[in-house]
């Protein structure tokens, strides 16, 4: 060890470490009094340099920019931060580091290592489209549930008409009537259609909300649904101070839940059906109790059901993102929190929001 020490002392001390340097996944930037001094292969190739030489000597706030609040993430289960990089021809790569300060020879010096998130970004953006179009396909057969009983009385009320029409037993008061009638119906139906799409509408404004009627809301697009299957919901109605949301997000979470517990419900062939939403407020947050009568969720696969496409539903064609997507988003966006727990023959979720 000391011959060797020996016999590279003339040289730049960074010249045994490069070797270690360049074999990592990782980039790295070594940094000295705000300064590049050393970077590695890999940063070269992320922030798309040919040479060490194009970065050593400039300012490391050239192609670290620090987000400007202080952002951690989670990654693989340690925490980083999160900063962004400019590439060479000026692009911005997200990014995560994590920074080390080392003393080698009396100089101090800061490692810094960096993991390119582009790709990690891609597949984030990309299960969100999954999720939305899986959202969809339960949307449509919400409104289809919502229309079909509208859709029957039209029909009848035309066939009467018909009928009176052939039979020559129609005053104009009485066809007056049934077409108010009919016209009630469309407009009934063309409401489902609006609720819908306002749902959809990509308006990421977070608005001051009351959780008791934002929920109340999303049980409204599932009435016929549970209508249908003769499931009883039944929940509570309590005051709650108001928080700041997206309401769509919250909407969604709330009908990714119902749907499942529905799903539940109908696949264990429950003969009551029950659905219950209890809410409950304290200093610092909210918290949606929702719980069926279908069972539970089997011990085996409690632990996976967050996970992406995750899914038991095969007859069902269950996309397994319903679940994942309401982890994300209350992760993400709401300071929330989704976690599931069995009682007795019940599965009970537990949405909670941070005030
Ligand atoms: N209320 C529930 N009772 C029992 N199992 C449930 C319940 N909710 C979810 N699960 C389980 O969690 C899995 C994942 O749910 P989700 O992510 O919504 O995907 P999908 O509904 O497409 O299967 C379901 O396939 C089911 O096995
Ligand atoms: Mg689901």
């Amino acid at each position: 060890m000391e011959l060797y020490m020996q016999k590279n002392k003339q040289n730049n001390i960074f010249d045994d470490i490069n070797i270690i340097l360049d074999s990592t996944i990782e980039g790295i930037i070594i940094i000295e009094k705000g300064f590049i001094v050393n970077v590695n292969d890999s940063l070269i190739q992320i922030l798309e340099y040919k040479t060490k030489d194009e970065l050593i000597g400039n300012l490391a706030t050239g192609v670290l920019i620090p987000s400007t609040t202080e952002k951690f993430i989670e990654y693989n289960r340690h925490i980083f931060q999160e900063v962004t990089l400019v590439s060479n021809n000026g692009d911005l790569i997200p990014a995560i580091i994590k920074i080390k300060d080392i003393k080698l020879k009396n100089n101090n010096y800061k490692v810094v290592s960096i993991l390119d998130l582009r790709e990690f970004k891609q597949k984030e953006m990309l299960l969100f489209k999954q999720s939305r179009l899986a959202a969809m396909g339960e949307m449509i057969s919400m409104i289809a549930h919502q229309w079909r009983q509208p859709l029957s009385a039209i029909g009848s009320v035309v066939s009467r008409l018909k009928f009176k029409l052939a039979t020559n037993k129609i005053d104009k008061e009485d066809l007056n009537e049934k077409l108010n009638e009919v016209n009630n119906y469309l407009q009934y139906m063309s409401k489902t259609i609006d609720d819908f799409r306002n749902f959809f509408k990509d308006d990421k404004q977070k608005e001051f909300l009351d959780l008791n009627e934002t929920i109340n809301n999303a049980i409204s697009m599932l009435k016929p649904t549970l209508e249908s299957h003769n499931i009883i919901l039944d929940k509570q109605n309590i005051a709650l101070s108001k928080i700041l949301a997206y309401k769509n997000e919250v909407i969604q979470v709330i009908l990714n839940v119902l749907n499942n517990a529905i799903d539940a419900i109908i696949e264990n062939e429950i003969k009551e059906g029950k659905i219950t939403i209890t809410l409950e407020e304290k200093n610092n947050y909210q918290r949606v109790y929702i719980k069926d009568n279908a069972g539970g969720v089997p011990k085996e696969i409690i632990n996976r059901i967050f996970e992406p496409y995750f899914s038991t539903k095969i007859n069902k064609n269950g996309t397994g993102l319903g679940l994942h997507m309401c982890k994300i988003i209350l992760e993400k966006h709401l300071n929330g929190t989704i976690d599931v727990k069995n009682e007795k023959n019940a599965a009970c979720f537990i949405i909670e929001f941070k005030i």
